[in-house]
């Protein structure tokens, strides 16, 4: 029986999707894929609304993270960079190694910096060049909601505002030109429902003249190459990984049809039918209130449930997949990934599994937990 994939990352990827992959190999320096090239473009382009150049790299998540520090920070720059989880210390650590100075603006695991702090910084650092942040923290299931906010400042001080939303794009709002993102980057196998190897990054124009102007000593992640293979041929400049490029493309489709705001909808349902299932059940979420993600949903662990035999039992009982947690919170939080194609069988069957999971391992579950649930998917259609 396959699983549900529940995690954080890869996530279920339709039928659809997977057979597209089936499609032939053709010549990456043929008009057949200039034309698939651009297509993939111009929808991406409709997902992030953005007019902005895109680049669909093939890499995991973190060379799109990593292309977007290569390309603009130079030795001495100042970043700016609120840390709250992991994926946060990671990129602020990038940021230090590739030469950069990384300004940190640290908020305890599960809450989110008060925008203030990140302004304060802008007053006591006259000369900064960027502001990254990543818009959901997938190590502890929050979203930062004044993104808007983060945009405005950046363009008023002159900064670069660089969201990293791996673990969010397809999910939840993220309008990239309205919030004045400079450089936006995600990846194909969270939100989006498509196989990892896909890492699409959006460059604004005062990004991308930056980088013709200023490439970074790197050859993969030179971002200034796949500007001119664009612009002059529709085309990348290294072998793209075809099979991955057919399944985005269908994947994107999907999300074409159903629309983002609809899309978006679904996921804020589901995510609520998690809490609301969760709680219920006894369990808390890690995430403050305010800051709860509605694509990854961080829940505590209550006494007795072991993270080893509770995801055990989980995925070899009933084929559902969750996550554990990352560094100090291994063993503590177990994550949901409630991302791509979620609907009510996906939020049903997880919250029953881990409910019978629970009764399984001695840690008793409220059974009116569920009906809760369903409840909140009503609207759902
Ligand atoms: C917010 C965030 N950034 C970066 C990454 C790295 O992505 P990948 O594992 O695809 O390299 C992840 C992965 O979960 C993520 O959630």
């Amino acid at each position: 029986m396959e699983y549900l994939v529940m995690l954080p990352g890869p996530t279920n990827v339709p039928k659809r999707v997977m057979n597209a992959m089936l499609s032939p190999v053709i010549n990456h320096r043929s008009d057949d894929f200039r034309v698939l090239y651009k297509k993939i473009v111009e929808k991406t382009q409709k997902v992030f609304q953005t007019k902005s150049d895109i680049i669909l790299l093939t890499t995991s998540g973190t060379g799109a993270v990593e292309a977007s520090v290569v390309n603009l920070i130079k030795k001495g720059d100042k970043a700016v960079i609120p840390v709250n989880g992991e994926f946060g210390t990671r990129l602020a650590d990038l940021i230090d190694s590739w030469g950069g100075q990384a300004i940190r603006i640290n908020a305890p695991f599960g809450e989110n910096p008060p925008y203030e702090k990140i302004e304060d910084a802008f007053d006591q650092h006259k000369d900064i060049k960027a502001l990254y942040a990543v818009y959901n923290e997938t190590s502890t299931g929050t979203t930062i909601r004044y993104m808007d906010k983060l945009g405005e400042l950046c363009a008023r001080k002159g900064a670069f505002f660089i969201a990293d939303a791996v673990s969010i794009l397809g999910g939840d709002e993220l309008p990239v030109d309205r919030w004045n993102i400079d450089i936006c980057v995600t990846a194909s196998q969270k939100a989006l429902a498509a196989p990892p190897g896909v890492s699409p990054i959006s460059v604004g124009p005062r990004a991308k003249k930056y980088m013709q102007e200023n490439p970074p000593p790197t050859q993969y992640l030179n971002l200034k190459r796949y500007f001119k293979y664009y612009e002059e041929h529709y085309e990348t400049p290294f072998t793209p990984a075809l099979p991955l490029y057919y399944a985005f493309n269908e994947a994107l489709d999907i999300v074409l049809e159903e629309g983002m705001d609809a899309r978006i909808r679904r996921h804020r349902i589901c995510a609520d039918a998690f809490y609301t299932g969760l709680s219920a059940m006894g369990l808390t979420p890690f995430a403050k209130q305010n800051a709860r993600s509605n694509v990854i949903i961080a829940v505590n662990y209550l006494p007795g449930m072991d993270d080893k035999k509770f995801r055990g039992i989980l995925s070899e009982e009933f084929r559902v997949l969750v996550a554990g947690g990352f560094g100090d919170l291994k063993g503590k939080v177990f994550r949901v990934g409630s991302m791509g194609e979620v609907s009510r069988y996906h939020v049903m069957r997880t919250l029953s599994s881990i409910s019978s999971t629970m009764n399984m391992i001695g840690v008793k579950a409220n059974p009116e937990a569920t009906s809760a649930a369903l409840e909140k998917l009503k609207d759902l259609a």
